[in-house]
């Protein structure tokens, strides 16, 4: 038997589940409608559909890789506004300060192992957008990892990845990188794992805490 090692976005499989669909579509109520996304490390570009929707956003899709976003670039519907295609490093982004409403990076984060990576990543995204940056992260509370531990102490085989954050420690990655955790939406029910995070660049809203 052939076991995938491929993660979510980095095949051909460009379905998303109803649980991750659900958070991300709750994030985006609270950004509500912006002219210009740039998502990160975008794969196969399996959220731009979700990104753009009745929302008449344009897209930027950046990833490293040149084949996942020639995937996305094929896979792209005709007719819809704007799709860019940079190829690049998410930590040095190549673009402007400022010039997106949205920046969007699911399933990436949680493959970064040094903090410093991550936090690099976040400054660059907290730089390019005027407000909102939606992240992914792995997560250390519910029943996902209470199960891992009970399975230990029972004995069997536990498994406990790495990059699994307390609410805090997310908290404090996004504030060394200049940004607010505004919300967070967990990805499933009682045995979620990941939280999509929704977060404010500094504006003076958010430093009086309105
Ligand atoms: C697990 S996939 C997630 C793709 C997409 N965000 C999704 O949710 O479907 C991780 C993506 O990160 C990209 N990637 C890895 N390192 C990167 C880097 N340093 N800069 C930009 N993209 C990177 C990979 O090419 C891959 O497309």
């Amino acid at each position: 038997m052939t076991v995938s090692r491929q993660r979510p976005g980095e095949g051909t499989q460009r379905s998303t589940t109803r649980s991750e669909r659900l958070a991300v579509t709750e994030a985006l109520k609270v950004v509500g409608r912006v002219g210009a996304v740039l998502d990160v490390a975008s794969g196969n570009g399996r959220w731009t559909e979700l990104l753009t929707r009745k929302r008449r956003s344009s897209i930027i899709h950046f990833d490293m890789s040149a084949e996942l976003l020639a995937a996305a670039r094929g896979a792209a519907k005709q007719g819809r506004p704007i799709h860019g295609y940079v190829r690049g490093d998410a930590g040095a982004l190549p673009f402007r300060t400022q010039i997106f409403d949205l920046v969007v990076c699911l399933e990436f984060l949680p493959y970064v192992r040094r903090s410093g990576g991550r936090i690099r990543a976040l400054a660059e995204m907290r730089r390019v957008s005027r407000r909102w940056v939606v992240v992914e992260y792995r997560h250390r509370q519910g029943l996902h990892l209470a199960w891992q531990r009970l399975r230990l102490r029972l004995g069997l085989e536990a498994r406990f990845p790495r990059n699994h954050f307390s609410y805090e420690q997310i908290d404090d990655e996004l504030r060394r990188a200049g940004l607010g955790l505004r919300q967070v939406f967990p990805v499933g029910g009682l045995t979620s794992r990941s939280w999509v995070i929704l977060a404010e660049a500094p504006s003076p809203d958010w430093m009086t805490g309105n």
